[in-house]
């Protein structure tokens, strides 16, 4: 099903790569779903660049800033549209800057050349006698900027509902433009079944296939009551409709259509341009777009990459459903941006819906990151410092690995299903190899080595471990770039970031490592209860099912520099005494006390994780340190108010206390 280079259009294996995202529309800020999107696309171009050189690939994102949502939006706020859009621009911005996205251009529908490439668009469409006026009378839906049928719409009582947005669709009456779709429909089945164009999965080729051959209708695509948009060229009583306006930015991005027939460069990024999009515009990219390219004499897209939704409990994630509302920002807060990438492109196979869930996503955090790729490094990295003082030079001659066929296997079969992209089964491999490697350690034990004084034994076994760890990393760079770049750098290989590894076994080839430093900090059970309640409670209705936390501890891995706080940030914490007044066990579960602390103002409601090592009888009169600005939290249905600090790694051990007598409610500094 998946495409190669070999297959392009020219035949060739051409090195160029131009990928894009849709263009979000911005009624709202980055959410899960987008942020899938993007991350996918930014991992195709990541891999393309180490594979094919840093010049081979365009990758493009941005925002759909025009259209009838987006006036309505910025009027309800009372803002100029330009200004309702630059304030939603910066949040993308500064989003995709924090996930580490790499495109080349992030572009807005309201930039200069976009309207040049527009009107030129509309233009080559004019001239091949495609666009026409006439009037129209047809019922849309503001939810998706479209038209809407008779037989698509539902009917609830006396209104007319849009089946996505489930809200009532506009009657639209007006003298507009349109173009003659209808004639496109042999073209646009022989282009389906051409080998220079794909759209994979292929099911979704075949659903847009039977749309098609059950009829093409000519498309409105000028819109006289809505002003915030291109104005049609030479009738500004007009103007373009939204989506003409949105599918023409892949042309803008390259210098518009003139400069993909002529620019050498343009043309060949447009010969291996391929759209990433979900199945809600799947119509859009698979029958508009290619026939207004070909009306406009320009060549069709490569090919388009049509994902499932990502869902929670079933529902899509989407601005207008609150209650599915994940944002990754506040993920990145607890577990960085790269642990949120790997989760994204393991966990959801590419084509299929997914559903989503925080305990997955810490469940694939301790697993995959922490106890598999964290720990190989770790321990890697240990034991050369241990065992051969850190510094490791190439050995003369490689050292032979047995299973060495099977590393060949691992980085051709990630670097294939790469360039299928498949992004869930390369990452599957990388872990077969990750995962191989860890079972390599423990079955050639070099604390033993080290005990039998076999020095030449323990370099071959440390050095072959240290070129697994440092092929890894490579392999999940597309993925995870921060976490690669710092394991390179622990390494000391840094000069290696941004290539893609050999298939062929060559054998450490030397460097002075650092000392070891966890690249994804193990999070206690309870804490990360705390953090999922946190993250649920941040969603309506979302709070109330957390799993019961295990145990209490707060985290004291070493963090990196990186994460320091400023003193600013911990004045935000508020630290006051609190006496315990009363304290009962939370019901089904033999971990938690719930508290009742008396702050000298007020009281609160705390659970704590502390059952293991206080009695509840214990707990009472004791003056405990709360952290009072914590947002509550529910955890097993008790809404807790704050929490109080404890140390402890693993189980509690003690709780902090004053040595002296205050009052409660003093504050701790
Ligand atoms: N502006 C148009 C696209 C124009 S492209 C020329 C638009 N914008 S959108 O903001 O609604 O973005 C839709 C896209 O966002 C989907 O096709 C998909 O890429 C991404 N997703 C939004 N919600 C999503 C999920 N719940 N799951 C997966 N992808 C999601 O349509």
């Amino acid at each position: 099903m998946s495409p190669t280079s070999s297959q392009s259009p020219q035949g060739n294996t051409d090195k160029a790569f131009y990928v894009t995202t849709p263009i979000y529309y911005v009624n709202a800020t980055p959410h899960l779903g987008t942020f899938y999107t993007t991350v996918v696309a930014d991992a195709f171009a990541r891999f393309r660049r180490a594979t094919r050189g840093k010049d081979s690939t365009f990758f493009l994102t941005g925002l759909d800033e025009h259209g009838q949502k987006i006036e309505r939006i910025a009027s309800e706020k009372g803002l100029p549209p330009q200004l309702y859009c630059d304030g939603i621009a910066s949040e993308f911005q500064k989003t995709w800057a924090r996930a580490g996205i790499t495109y080349d251009r992030f572009i807005r529908t309201t930039d200069s050349d976009h309207k040049a490439a527009v009107e030129a668009m509309w233009n080559r469409m004019t001239a091949r006698g495609d666009i026409y006026q006439a009037d129209y009378d047809a019922l849309y839906c503001v939810g998706c900027e479209g038209f809407k049928t008779e037989e698509e719409v539902l009917v609830e009582g006396n209104e007319k509902l849009c089946p996505t947005h489930r809200k009532p669709v506009e009657r639209v009456k007006e003298t507009n433009y349109f173009f003659r779709l209808s004639g496109y429909a042999d073209r646009l089945l022989a282009m389906y079944d051409s080998p220079g164009f794909f759209i994979a999965p292929e099911s979704r080729k075949n659903e847009v296939a039977e749309f098609v051959r059950s009829g093409l209708r000519d498309i409105s695509v000028s819109r006289m009551s809505v002003k915030w948009g291109i104005p049609v060229p030479g009738d500004p009583k007009h103007t373009v409709y939204v989506w003409i306006d949105a599918l023409t930015n892949y042309l803008t991005a390259l210098g518009g259509p003139d400069a993909v027939e002529k620019d050498p460069r343009a043309r060949a990024l447009w010969a291996q341009s391929h759209h990433i999009i979900a199945k809600d515009i799947l119509r859009f990219h698979a029958v508009y777009w290619p026939a207004m390219l070909m009306s406009a004499g320009l060549p069709v897209p490569r090919g388009i990459f049509c994902h499932g939704f990502l869902t929670v409990k079933g529902q899509k994630i989407s601005k207008g459903l609150p209650a599915t509302r994940v944002d990754p920002n506040a993920i990145a807060d607890i577990l960085g941006m790269d642990a949120l990438r790997y989760f994204v492109l393991r966990e959801y196979s590419f084509g299929s819906d997914g559903d989503f869930s925080y305990e997955a996503l810490f469940q694939r955090h301790e697993s995959d990151l922490g106890n598999d790729l964290g720990n190989l490094l770790n321990r890697t990295i240990s034991m050369a410092h241990k065992f051969l003082r850190g510094k490791l030079p190439a050995l003369d001659r490689p050292a032979p690995l047995a299973g060495g066929q099977s590393i060949h296997l691992a980085v051709a079969s990630a670097t294939r299903y790469w360039n299928e992209f498949s992004p869930s089964r390369a990452l599957e491999e990388t872990w077969r190899l990750i995962r191989g490697t860890n079972v390599y350690i423990d079955q050639s034990a070099p604390w033993n080595l080290a005990k039998l004084d076999d020095t030449a034994g323990l370099m071959e076994v440390i050095c072959n471990s240290l070129e697994l760890v440092r092929i890894a990393a490579l392999l999940v760079a597309p993925v995870m770039p921060e976490a690669s770049r710092e394991i390179l750098r622990q390494l000391g290989r840094s000069e290696d970031v941004g290539t893609w590894p050999d298939e062929t076994w060559h054998g450490w080839r030397g460097g002075t490592l650092t000392e070891p430093h966890p690249v994804f900090p193990r999070l206690d059970p309870i804490v990360r209860a705390l953090h999922i309640a946190r993250l649920l409670g941040e969603t309506p209705g979302g709070s109330g099912d957390t799993p019961p936390p295990e145990v209490f501890s707060s985290p004291s891995k070493a963090k990196p520099e990186s994460s320091l706080v400023d003193f600013e940030d911990f004045k935000k914490l508020e630290f006051r005494t609190a006496r315990v007044i009363a304290c009962e066990p939370v019901q089904k579960t033999d971990k938690l006390l719930k508290l009742t602390l008396d702050l000298g103002t007020e009281q609160r409601t705390v659970v704590s994780g502390i059952a293991a090592a206080y009695a509840p009888d214990a707990m009472i009169g004791k003056t405990v340190i709360l952290v009072a600005n914590l947002k509550p939290a529910k955890l097993r249905g008790i809404v807790s108010e704050g929490m109080v600090l404890a140390a402890g790694e693993a189980s509690v051990l003690g709780l902090a206390t004053i040595d002296t007598d205050v009052p409660p409610g003093t504050r701790v500094l």
